[in-house]
């Protein structure tokens, strides 16, 4: 597999694990074999340590899981003193994801991160497990005035992590565009709900796996269609098929959450199919296979 251009960064696969499925980058060691992702991608980090929702916060649905972490991690500065010197030896480019409560939480812990040695910072602005705040990704203009905020404080390569949860993602996916950043991660979870049976209680979450694959599938060819930034697309990919057709829909770059925990081979079956699909359509570039799809609809 050529390597993959994303900014500077040069990605030896163009499949990367989502945020939230891969600890802080060295927790699959052993599980999951290295040289078929293309970079490290940090659980979204706070200015502060966050305990998270209270227990059970994974529930298992039929087709997918619904997730209620509400961004539990140890804060940037731990993770950079005792994380970021451990992931760095896996000499992969590492994209550290961070997040917050306010506009002013995330700002605080990007001027941190960004000081440090790092390949790219993912803005999550979809987190639907934060209590009391509507998603900025939810709204283009909230979208645009904290990317344009992000900008003025780092020149590091900036990744604008989108929510599915909007009449239309080519509106917000502009809006970031053009405050900015330098690519889109689409998408976060979709919001969703399940009842705790045991208890008799609403579960409110984030959907993600399988059940996921031709709704974000189908959002990633639409925003393909509004923006000219990468896109890293997100969201049910669990098969080599899906994994090649996200990219055909307009995904530059794939992620993989929920299915890397089912399948840690996966981002392996996935390479073999590029490499079978680009054999047999005599492809030699990375651009004839981004979007091919999405240019003939
Ligand atoms: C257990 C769990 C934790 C997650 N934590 C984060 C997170 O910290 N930051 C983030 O941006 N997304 C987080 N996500 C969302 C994933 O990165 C991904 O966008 C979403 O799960 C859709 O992809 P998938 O269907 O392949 O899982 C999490 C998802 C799961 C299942």
């Amino acid at each position: 597999m050529h390597k993959i251009k994303l900014g500077k960064m040069e990605l030896d696969s163009p499949v990367i694990p989502a945020s939230g499925v891969f600890g802080y980058g060295d927790e699959l060691k052993g599980l999951i074999d290295y040289k078929k992702i293309g970079a490290i991608v940090t659980k979204t980090l706070t200015i502060k340590e966050r305990k998270g929702n209270p227990q059970p916060r994974i529930w298992e649905l039929e087709n997918g899981l619904l997730n209620t972490i509400g961004l539990q991690n140890i804060g940037v500065e731990r993770f950079c003193e005792e994380k970021l010197p451990v992931i760095k030896k896996l000499k992969k480019p590492v994209i550290v994801s961070i997040g917050g409560e306010t506009d002013d939480e995330i700002l605080l812990c990007l001027e941190y991160i960004s000081k440090k040695d790092i390949e790219a910072i993912e803005l999550n602005l979809s987190c639907p497990n934060i209590a009391g705040r509507n998603l900025i990704s939810e709204n283009p203009e909230a979208t645009y005035n904290i990317i344009k905020q992000a900008r003025k404080i780092t020149r590091s390569f900036l990744i604008a992590k989108l929510s599915p949860n909007v009449t239309d993602v080519g509106e917000t996916g502009s809006a970031a565009e053009e405050a900015g950043t330098d690519a889109l991660c689409a998408f976060n979870t979709f919001k969703g709900l399940t009842f705790d049976w045991k208890n008799h209680k609403v579960i409110l979450g984030g959907v993600s796996g399988d059940a996921i694959f031709p709704l974000s599938c189908r959002l990633v060819h639409q925003l393909y269609q509004n923006v000219s930034i990468p896109i890293i697309g997100i969201g049910g990919i669990h098969s080599p098929e899906t994994g090649l057709l996200m990219i055909l829909c307009g995904a530059t770059i794939i992620g993989i959450g929920t299915s890397l925990m089912i399948n840690p081979d996966l981002p392996g079956e996935i390479l073999n199919e590029i490499k079978k699909y680009k054999k047999e359509k005599n492809i030699k570039k990375w651009d004839e296979i981004v979007g091919r799809k999405a240019r003939f609809f």
